[in-house]
């Protein structure tokens, strides 16, 4: 064991896209685990693309990573030291710190690996926190039906790969966005995706067309940028979005015209879509609750009322641009309810 610890610190924030200056190698001594620590010697470290927002230091659902201190991520490795009763040297764990050599950290917080089940690496990949995003995501919201569409976005990546496979064990036909025909090769050929496209292709929306006949029902969104805008417009009535990342856009230094759907991922955001006429039959449970509600004076209203067909036009003009005070209501003959 070396007596020294190779680290990797943020020496300052990005603008746009990382270089290496932003980073610091270091050597720092040795971590000495404490009562309930484990001092784990790293194998595997993770990198993933959360990191981007991580070191930007902009305010989101994690801390971001301080100038100065070791760059965060999940490592799988084999325990040195233990000072706690349940791990014993030569154990194979995921959830060592950071992107450096060594680290201490709390027992409480490692999982015990084996590695007759599965190769160490896959408890970063396949089997670990891409696996889950990929599993959750389908499940609590894509939620695919046989002979459904999906799209998945970074086709070939740790959590797309996962997306279209579990897609296809769902019955879904599956269509894989990708970067470069290897990557597309490779999710067809292997992954069993029903197609997959490039998206550096020349137009992709007409790739889109033709690989999605019936439009798409859920979209795996992973990148954000050009492939969501192509994507969006063949969202079939009642898609589903799983929000998971925008990796296209993590580097951009000016915000892109319009909302930006990140915010989605960030704050746990749920976009739905609505139309009031697939509720037609709670409009009686409605009126019921409202009408005595208005009877009593506790519902209150307003109306703007514009006498005369021949106002409607000007009338409808005007509600575009916020003329009408109230509910905009074209009188077309007297009402001889209300007659004063
Ligand atoms: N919400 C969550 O809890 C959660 C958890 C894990 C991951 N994520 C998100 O899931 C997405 C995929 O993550 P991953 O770990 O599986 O990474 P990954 O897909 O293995 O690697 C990133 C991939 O993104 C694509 N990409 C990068 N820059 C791009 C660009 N400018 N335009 C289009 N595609 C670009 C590339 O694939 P191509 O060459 O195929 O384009 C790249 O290989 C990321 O957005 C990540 O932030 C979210």
């Amino acid at each position: 064991m070396e007596n020294r610890n190779r680290q990797v610190l943020l020496k300052q924030r990005p603008t746009g896209a990382p270089t290496p200056a932003d980073f610091t190698i270091a050597d720092a001594p040795l971590p000495d685990p404490t009562e309930g620590e484990v001092l784990v010697r790293g194998i595997y470290l993770s990198v993933d693309p959360y990191m981007r927002g991580r070191i930007s230091g902009q305010r989101s659902y994690a801390r971001p990573v301080e100038v100065g201190a070791v760059i965060e991520g999940r490592v799988v490795g084999e325990v040195a030291r233990s000072r706690n009763p349940a791990f014993r040297p030569g154990d194979y764990v995921l959830g060592g710190f950071g992107w450096q050599l060594y680290s201490a950290v709390p027992g409480t917080g490692l999982l015990k690996l084996d590695p007759a089940g599965a190769p160490l690496s896959t408890a970063l990949g396949v089997l670990g926190m891409p696996g889950l995003t990929a599993y959750i995501g389908l499940d609590e919201i894509g939620k695919p039906q046989p002979g459904e569409t999906v799209v998945v976005s970074a086709a070939s990546g740790a959590v797309g790969a996962v997306v279209g496979q579990l897609a296809k064990r769902a019955g879904a036909r599956v269509v894989g966005i990708a970067g470069g025909a290897d990557k597309c090769r490779w999710a067809e050929a292997e992954l069993g995706f029903d197609t997959c496209i490039d998206h550096r292709s020349a137009d992709l929306g007409a790739a889109l067309d033709r690989a999605c006949p019936k439009g798409i029902d859920v979209y795996w969104e992973n990148v954000g940028g050009a492939v969501q805008q192509a994507v969006f417009p063949r969202l079939n009535d009642f898609a589903r979005m799983v929000m998971c990342g925008m990796v296209a856009e993590y580097n951009d230094i000016e915000p892109r015209p319009g909302p930006n759907l990140m915010s989605a991922v960030r704050k746990r955001i749920k976009i739905q879509g609505f139309i009031v006429s697939d509720r037609w039959q709670r409009f009686a449970e409605f009126r019921a609750m409202a009408a005595p509600l208005l009877r009593s004076g506790e519902l209150k209203y307003r109306e703007d009322i514009v006498d005369g067909l021949d106002r409607a036009p000007e009338a409808f003009i005007g509600l575009l641009q916020g003329r009408n005070f109230g509910k905009l209501v074209v009188r077309l003959a007297e009402d001889p309810t209300r007659r004063v």
